[in-house]
């Protein structure tokens, strides 16, 4: 087998992870008998932006014909200071997901060992979460404008968008994963008290759809109280699903909860019918630590395992998270992390590890 890669490692730590999530995953290749063609897009960067008006150089729609190519997308980070980061995103991350129809974005938060959950008292392995974001619609909308802008009237408007298709997509795969885990357990985020169209519709849709999957234990939640709750019990919940910005904001919520920060959160986003997917680290381009050599590059190993795992590549995929888990369990581990090491290091020894673990 040889999988085509589009590697894209964008700006700032993205091209300090990107590499190491590389080395990583052609370490497994290599030891499970699989070939990995990368094609690396180092320009599609917010300085060619500066410099040409486009991330990708000829526009993104010319950017999403060369990735069609492609058995997947190996991302970095987008933005940059000096871009503003509304421009950035929509300009490269947010098409990639919605030409390819990239509904879902799920986003798995542990305690893995070796690292300091900030919660007293909980153990590795207590906490296992699994935010299921929807990816294409929602809040994140071109629907909207700006009416007597720069004066006192000033006004902005901002739809979100909520179909029955794309609401149903998510919420059904959302039950087929927390279906697949062992608590079978699935809340649901909204805010259907104060957001009285879009939110009481996804309840709505909600009820609809769980009656085809009574194995699985239900719950709903306003968004502010849920996170409430995670914070303090956070090993209570199993499988989240949530609109695209409460999904947003619960990724970096629960990594932070579970693992005490947001370098280790991997993510795909993936129509699960399709083979191509784009995967990427839940955090950005951190431009206050780049340039370093201090970045964890976990978030990205860990999305370059996901994408193996996505691809039929399981036995590979699961080498890289036992190789991850032995890694940090041995505190080779980066600042963020309370460790000492460079982000290379860390690359070097999960690479190193994945070729026996
Ligand atoms: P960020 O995730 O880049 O950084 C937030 C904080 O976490 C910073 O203090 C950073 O140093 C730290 N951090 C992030 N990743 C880390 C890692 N791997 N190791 C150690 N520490 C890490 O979020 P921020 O600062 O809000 O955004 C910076 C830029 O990234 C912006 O331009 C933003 O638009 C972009 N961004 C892009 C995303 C993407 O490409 N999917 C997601 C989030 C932000
Ligand atoms: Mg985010």
């Amino acid at each position: 087998t040889v999988l085509k890669i589009a590697a894209v490692p964008g700006d700032g730590i993205g091209k300090e992870t990107v590499p190491e999530g590389i080395k990583v995953v052609d370490a497994a290749a290599e030891r499970f008998g699989f070939k990995v063609e990368w094609t690396h897009f180092n320009d599609w960067t917010c300085e060619n932006y500066a410099k040409t008006g486009t991330i990708v150089p000829g526009g993104i729609d010319e950017g999403i014909k060369i990735l069609k190519a492609y058995d997947s997308i190996f991302l970095g980070a987008v933005g940059w200071p000096g871009v503003a980061d509304h421009i950035s995103l929509w300009d490269l991350l947010i098409p990639i997901r919605r030409a390819f129809g990239l509904f879902a974005n799920v986003r798995p938060a542990q305690n893995l060992p070796g690292v300091r959950c900030p919660l007293a008292n909980k153990k590795p392995g207590d906490i296992d979460l699994l935010i299921v974001r929807e990816n294409v619609e929602g809040e994140y909308s071109q629907v909207g404008g700006r009416i007597y802008q720069g004066t006192e009237d000033d006004i902005a408007i901002q739809e979100a968008i909520f179909t029955r298709r794309g609401v149903d997509r998510i919420i059904r795969y959302a039950f087929e994963l927390a279906r697949s885990r062992p608590k079978k357990h699935l809340t649901s985020a909204t805010k259907s008290n104060g957001i009285i169209h879009s939110m009481p519709f996804w309840d709505e849709r909600f009820n609809a759809i769980k009656k085809e999957y009574p194995d699985v234990k239900t719950n709903q939640f306003h968004i502010d109280i849920l996170c409430a709750r995670l914070v303090t019990n956070p090993e209570w919940f199993d499988t989240i699903v949530a609109s695209n910005l409460f999904g947003d904001i619960l990724s970096d919520l629960a990594p932070a909860v579970a693992a005490g920060g947001i370098g280790v959160a991997p993510s795909s986003n993936i129509n699960p019918k399709e083979r191509l997917g784009l995967f990427e680290p839940v955090h950005g381009s951190a431009p206050d630590i780049y340039g370093k050599g201090i970045a964890n590059p976990i978030g990205q190993i860990s999305s370059g395992a996901m994408m193996l795992r996505h691809l039929g590549q399981t036995e590979a995929a699961n080498a890289i998270d036992r190789a991850i888990a032995k890694v940090l369990a041995d505190g080779i581990k980066t600042g963020d992390l309370g460790g000492k090491s460079s982000t290379s290091e860390v690359g070097d020894a999960v690479a190193q590890s994945v070729a026996t673990v």
